[in-house]
């Protein structure tokens, strides 16, 4: 709130395809979908639609004793899309990490070896902010207030391939991170329910990119040791990486799935966890300790997953096609940002691109977000690292607003004295 006083926040009034409309009048491309969720942009028709529609037969029943159509249809719809025939819904990408999390050592329990109730993440990892999920996140900034209320899983390297791009240096890198995963799995596994990953990029570390290849050598070592798998989708499903899943690059089916943000195109809070038949049978039984005792008082909400199943009309195989068709025309205009004299380790898959700022000064990232807003551009650098997640709806005139945007911003960030960016005037 104090730094606020500096820079208030914008008040938006208006919300359109890739813009936002402030109260002045003013026009800003989100170029982060809104922290990842507006899939298609704003205002989405085909989506206010389908919830308007709702809106006439049933807004919301409890989902105890009580079903509707719209989570019927949703969890077949996802079923046939992921192979995962068994959900449970809630509200956030932390609530869905959490279900996750608590079904994998249930089910461990039921299966008779109760020990098996801790957890591993990636160095870096990031699953959301709630008291379960903050213990599988290694992001210190987050944590730490909280560290004597959480439980910390333990975690391993991710492969280290920022500016990596010699091949035999990308499997080496590979290797060395699957060798310290079976390490800690040799060791640990007796007490490890579940392994959770973000599939292809570690998003909140700073876009940390890994091939396919180790994602699909992680299922094989998870198999081995007999821990389960969660992939966190939350921020790289629904389309993001240029799939529709982002363990479908790796031909690899987690035990859990983790999908939300994104899942109602960014109308309505929603989250899902897929899980296998297996699952699923070792919680099936007449004894209630053996149930998967977890509700949410909106779990499955009938306008959530009406906007759920528009969003997955939209995102059909035609348009993900078109989507990576896009993205290489996209690719195209932000040419001159892989040739920045200032950036480096330029990173793409799907619709997400990344830079690392060379010598970033201070604050950089609060910096060059006042400056960039003040160029039309919404955008939220983590760290020193720059990053595009537009929606798919952008075009290449707005891409190229984004890419005049962003470089007037740097040059104004990098040149400018610490301060500029405090100036009331960039407010
Ligand atoms: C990979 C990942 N998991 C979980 C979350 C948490 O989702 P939510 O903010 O909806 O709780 C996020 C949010 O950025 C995320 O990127």
């Amino acid at each position: 709130m104090k730094r606020h006083e500096g820079s208030p926040p914008r008040v938006i009034v208006g919300a359109q395809g890739a813009w936002l409309t402030d109260e002045s009048g003013e026009r800003v491309l989100d170029a982060i979908s809104s922290w990842w969720v507006n899939l298609f942009g704003h205002g989405q028709p085909e989506i206010k639609a389908a919830i308007a529609a709702q809106l006439e037969r049933v807004e919301h029943v409890m989902l105890a004793g009580l079903t509707h159509e719209p989570v019927v249809r949703l969890s077949e719809r996802l079923r046939e899309r992921t192979g995962l025939g068994h959900a449970q819904y809630a509200s956030d990408g932390a609530c869905a990490n959490e279900i996750a999390l608590k079904m994998s050592a249930h089910y461990w329990r039921n299966a008779g070896r109760p020990q098996k109730n801790r957890f591993v993440a990636l160095a870096g990892s990031y699953h959301g902010e709630t008291v379960g999920a903050l213990g599988v996140t290694d992001v210190e900034l987050f944590r730490s207030s909280y560290a004597p209320l959480l439980r910390i899983a333990a975690t391993v390297p991710a492969p280290q391939l920022r500016g990596v791009t010699d091949e035999a240096a990308v499997q080496a890198a590979i290797e060395s991170a699957c060798d310290a995963l079976d390490r800690q799995l040799q060791r640990e596994a007796a007490h490890t329910a579940a392994l959770i990953v973000e599939p292809l990029v570690q998003c909140a570390a700073g876009f940390e990119f890994h091939p396919p290849a180790y994602l699909a050598r992680v299922r094989e070592l998870c198999t081995r040791h007999e821990v389960h798998l969660v992939a966190d989708e939350i921020a790289v499903g629904m389309g993001r990486t240029g799939s529709f899943g982002a363990c479908e690059q790796a031909g690899v089916r987690p035990d859990f799935l983790c999908i939300g943000k994104g899942l109602t195109g960014g109308f309505l809070p929603l989250s899902a966890v897929l899980t296998t038949d297996r699952v699923f049978e070792a919680f099936y039984d007449d004894d209630i300790a053996r149930a998967f005792l977890h509700s949410h008082s909106y779990t499955g909400n009938a306008l959530a997953c009406a906007a759920a199943l528009a969003t997955l009309d939209l995102l059909d195989e035609p348009r993900l096609a078109a989507n990576r068709e896009l993205a290489l025309r996209l690719d195209r205009v932000f040419e001159p940002l892989h040739r920045h004299p200032r950036l480096h380790n330029a990173r793409h898959i799907g619709m997400i691109w990344a830079w690392d700022v060379r010598d970033a000064p201070p604050d950089f990232a609060r910096r060059f977000g006042l400056h960039a807003l003040a160029r039309g551009a919404l955008l939220r650098p983590i760290g020193s690292t720059l990053y595009f997640m537009p929606p798919y709806v952008i075009d290449e005139p707005a891409a190229e607003h984004l890419l005049r945007a962003t470089l007037g911003a740097l040059q104004a960030t990098l040149d400018a004295a610490p301060d500029t960016a405090r100036e009331p005037a960039l407010a």
